[in-house]
């Protein structure tokens, strides 16, 4: 098809020389609040700009995933002002508002922004072209292509299924019952900004429980949605109101620090405000089934979505075959559970989490060869790991770019015997701008040796 227009302006370039220093030892007190969450930010804004009216945001994440997904809707022409730190205020187009932007759509490491971004864009008058860094090009997108393709959707990917896409605009979109055969909320809610395109109704019937944001929102944002046994299904053709949401804090974020408590002899720390909804509680149960002491406090909502404040202390921790249910509840938090693993009596098993394979990195063999480095037994499985319980090691260790397998390596560091340093850590602002900061007051020895960002 044709495309032109497509220059790309990178943003962020090439931060890989970023290293992490750690000093060995050490334990995790006091207050802390984790940046927004990352999930529900993205959604903000797109619900945001496709809503009628305006929006306001507390609490955003200003990490370089969300504000990727702002700027491609800055270029589709929303109005999107910043008023104070993590505060939005975006002036809504309707579902028929956007615009043909200037150049293709630069989306850095973001698969979220990618991903969704593919089902709202299937569903406009004009083309657009989405691209990636290099880890974003590698990514599976025949999962959100092929069955938009099935509703009418006309999208060019690379023959490995890869990005960049292109995809075209002009479609009739028709709704249509979506099985899904991987558990994944991206694509589950691909197809649900698609089907407020498509005629008729659009059901996404997922194989397990995934992260349920996007259904919460869209019923935030006034828009019908109901799971039925057909799965979770709505209209095409209505319209979402202007709102006023707070974000949470990201539990994903809140789990390092939970398990470096968790591991760390002598901690005790109080995160606040985290997002407590029960599609990413897998952290927490398989962490409290492995021994740690996690309290919720003053338990609220913050809209739709509830929040609380989480007590962690040090507490012996043993090995335990986490529970595959759990697994679509945590996927995210997995780096961080094998450092708590590694770190318990005892032997851990993981099975049925294939898709680590296919996040930021692969994340079984670069936690399995980072785990290796630091004096761990970790036996890397096609869809998981068995961990023998030990003792860290210092040593160096390589995040591959995936920002949570820095900060993972980051906790070890409590418990090491000696120094751990981990190169490639600056995607570590994709997900948590301040990471450094916080960790440090918080009592990990770490400092950064070359850029900045993190
Ligand atoms: C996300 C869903 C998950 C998660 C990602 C954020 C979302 O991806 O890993 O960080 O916001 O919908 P999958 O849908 O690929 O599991």
């Amino acid at each position: 098809m044709p495309m032109v227009r497509a220059t790309v302006v990178e943003a962020g370039a090439d931060r890989s020389e970023l290293v992490f220093q750690l000093d060995p030892g050490g334990c995790l007190r006091g207050r802390i609040r984790p940046p927004g969450d990352k999930s529900i930010s993205h959604r903000a804004l797109m619900f945001g700009a496709l809503a009628e009216g305006e929006t306001r945001v507390e609490g955003f994440l200003e990490g370089e995933d969300t504000l990727a997904t702002l700027a491609a809707f800055r270029a589709m022409g929303v109005e999107i002002s910043r008023p104070a730190a993590h505060e939005l205020i975006i002036q809504g187009v309707g579902l028929h508002g956007l615009q043909v932007p200037d150049a293709a759509l630069y989306l850095g490491n973001s698969g979220t922004s990618m991903r969704l971004l593919t089902g709202l864009l299937s569903g406009q008058s004009f083309d657009t072209v989405l691209r990636g860094d290099a880890s974003l090009s590698r990514r599976p997108m025949g999962r959100v292509t092929e069955p938009l393709a099935k509703m009418g959707a006309l999208i060019h990917s690379t023959e490995a299924g890869t990005p960049p896409l292109e995809i075209q605009g002009g479609r009739t979109l028709q709704g249509r019952q979506h099985r899904l055969r991987v558990a994944s909320a991206q694509v589950k809610s691909c197809l649900l900004l698609a089907g407020l395109y498509a005629a008729g109704e659009t059901c996404v019937q997922e194989p397990v429980v995934t992260r349920d944001h996007t259904e919460r929102m869209l019923q935030a944002f006034g828009y019908p949605v109901e799971v039925t046994d057909r799965g979770i299904c709505l209209n095409g053709g209505g319209q979402l109101k202007g709102n006023a949401l707070q974000v949470p804090a990201d539990i994903s974020s809140a789990a390092f620090f939970l398990v470096g408590a968790a591991i760390s002899p002598g901690s005790q720390l109080l995160i606040e405000k985290v997002g407590v909804n029960p599609t990413r509680l897998g952290v927490i149960h398989i962490l409290r089934l492995m021994g740690a002491e996690v309290e919720f406090r003053n338990s609220r909502e913050f809209g739709r979505e509830p929040v609380a404040d989480l007590h962690v202390k040090a507490s012996a921790l043993r090995g335990i075959r986490i529970p595959r249910e759990q697994v679509s509840l945590a996927i995210d938090e997995f780096p961080i559970i094998f450092i708590a693993a590694a770190c318990a009596e005892g032997e851990t098993i993981l099975e049925g989490a294939e898709e680590l394979r296919v996040k930021e990195s692969d994340r079984i063999a670069v936690m399995a060869a980072g785990l290796a480095e630091l004096g761990i037994s970790a036996q890397p499985t096609a869809d998981g790991m068995v961990i023998q319980g030990g003792t860290f090691s210092g040593g160096r260790v390589h995040s591959h770019g995936d920002h949570r397998i820095a900060m993972a390596f980051s906790m070890a560091a409590l418990v090491a015997k000696g120094p751990i340093t981990i190169d490639d850590c600056g995607n570590v602002a994709t997900s948590f701008p301040g990471f450094v900061k916080l960790a440090g007051a918080a009592g990990l020895q770490i400092h950064t040796e070359a850029g900045a960002g993190a």
